[in-house]
């Protein structure tokens, strides 16, 4: 009877053993994983997005498509947002101004799917045309944009971009109301050509 309990607790503890041992190299894996791939091409970009309000036809960039029964398509609806759709052509700029010569066009739309707090989800291509890059690269993904930073997916790309993969970094650099929003993206290829 105390042997059979002895060789019980013994095989308990290898059994734990080998599950710690497995663990441990499986946590490791991952973090060698993303250690060894580091990015082929990162490249930081800044789009400015300005919402068609009624009054700044000339001016905006993106346009309410789309909102839910009660609200409008000039004024963001009640309830976080939820159920307005927003289509945009966006000019994307190496800095930070919105005067700076565009490098290419962000365009896609976003939409907001929570009534609990703000989130919306994206999806858009960089159009680029510039002397430096031509091609386009494409997103898609969650955006809860009360976080400092959000991640999406770059989802492929073409023209210089040809077959690009990665992941891009969402930071809102500047909101003023809710006419006018820029976003900083870094931008990280892990699969160039
Ligand atoms: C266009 O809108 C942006 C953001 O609201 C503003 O900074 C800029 O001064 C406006 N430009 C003109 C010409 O109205
Ligand atoms: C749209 O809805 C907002 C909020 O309910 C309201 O303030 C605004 O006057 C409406 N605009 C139009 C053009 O109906
Ligand atoms: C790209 O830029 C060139 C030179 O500025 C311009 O002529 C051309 O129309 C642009 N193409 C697109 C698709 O915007």
């Amino acid at each position: 009877m105390k042997t059979a309990k002895a060789s019980f607790i013994l095989t308990l503890l290898f059994f734990f053993f080998f599950f710690f041992l497995f663990l441990s190299s499986s946590v490791e894996s991952i973090t060698e994983k993303k250690a060894l791939h580091k990015p082929c091409k990162t490249l930081t970009l800044y789009f400015h997005d300005i919402i068609y309000d009624g009054t700044n036809a000339n001016n905006a960039t993106s346009a309410i498509v789309a909102a839910p029964a009660g609200a409008n398509r000039t004024t963001l609806s009640g309830l976080m947002h939820f159920g307005d759709v927003v289509v945009f052509d966006d000019p994307i700029t190496m800095d930070n101004n919105l005067h700076s010569p565009a490098v290419g066009r962000a365009q896609g739309l976003y939409l907001y799917d929570r009534k609990d707090v703000y989130t919306s989800w994206f999806g858009f291509s960089f159009v680029f045309n510039s002397t430096e890059h031509k091609g386009t690269l494409n997103f898609i993904g969650a955006d809860p944009l009360m976080e400092k930073t959000r991640e999406v997916s770059v989802v492929g790309g073409t023209g210089d971009f040809f077959m690009s993969r990665g992941v891009a970094t969402l930071t809102t650099d500047a909101f003023e109301g809710s006419v006018y929003f820029r976003l900083r993206v870094d931008i990280k290829l892990y699969e160039c050509y």
